[in-house]
């Protein structure tokens, strides 16, 4: 097995006044290449905070995180922001529940958003392709308030997979959904994790996307209570 993320003693500790919140509490925990783990537990149980630290969106307090090999955080220091952004660019897509697409945009705009900044040779067949791939192909040049909320979040899920990324972090993706659209999510990202063995990390209260993952840990007061 090939370990893609492994963190150590993982906190994240917000100060509120005089009070400490300690989102994330000391976490240890690997997750292999292929692996799909969902994370469950009640609201303020730090599931957002633990995989924004997983995702390199956020910084820890204390730990020790290593991703793909490279050292993001230790002793106390996370790399460079350029190095972090170029993890983010190269590992990662991400997902959420609301699903942030860009109004003024359109489809394949919102999904060519990753390489709004550099150029990348063949891009406009990639969107297209991803588009097919996840059913848009005719919804390319309508705008987000033109389609459905299933589609809404199936244009996050192609724009999260533009640059192929090797972990799918998602925090709720179905949250916003109804059964019928989540359904759909759930065999999209269950399709991705059989078929391309694409590494999936997410939050979930959803019972049957939960039922796909090779792993379901739970936290409580940012602490992983069980696997
Ligand atoms: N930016 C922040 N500042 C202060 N406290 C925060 C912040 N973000 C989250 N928290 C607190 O950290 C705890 C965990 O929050 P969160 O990770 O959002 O939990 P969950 O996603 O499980 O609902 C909660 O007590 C929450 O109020
Ligand atoms: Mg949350």
């Amino acid at each position: 097995m090939n370990t893609i993320i492994s963190a150590t003693g993982l906190s994240k500790i917000y100060t509120r006044g005089a009070e400490q919140i300690k989102a994330v509490n000391n976490v240890d925990l690997e997750i292999q290449s292929g692996e799909f783990v969902a994370f469950m537990g009640a609201s303020g149980s730090g599931k957002t905070t633990l995989i924004h630290l997983l995702g390199c969106l956020d910084t820890p307090s204390t730990g020790t995180l290593t991703i793909a090999g490279k050292e993001v955080f230790a002793a106390e220091k996370s790399l460079s922001e350029k190095k972090l952004t170029k993890v983010r660019a190269e590992l990662f897509g991400y997902i959420f529940q609301k699903f942030y697409l860009i109004p003024t945009l359109t489809v394949k705009e919102n999904i060519m958003l990753p390489f709004a900044f550099y150029k990348k040779p063949g891009l406009h067949q990639d969107a297209v392709t991803m588009a097919r791939r996840l059913g848009l192909e005719h919804r390319l040049n309508h705008l987000p308030k033109e389609i459905s909320g299933g589609e809404m979040q199936r244009v996050a899920i192609a724009r999260a997979l533009i640059n192929k990324p090797r972990i799918l972090l998602a925090d709720e993706p179905t949250g916003n959904l109804d059964t019928k659209r989540s359904d759909e999510i759930t065999e999209i990202l269950h399709d991705l994790n059989r078929g391309e063995k694409l590494t999936i990390i997410l939050v979930t209260h959803n019972p049957l996307l939960a039922s796909h993952a090779s792993r379901k840990l739970e936290l409580r007061d940012g602490q992983l209570i069980s696997e």
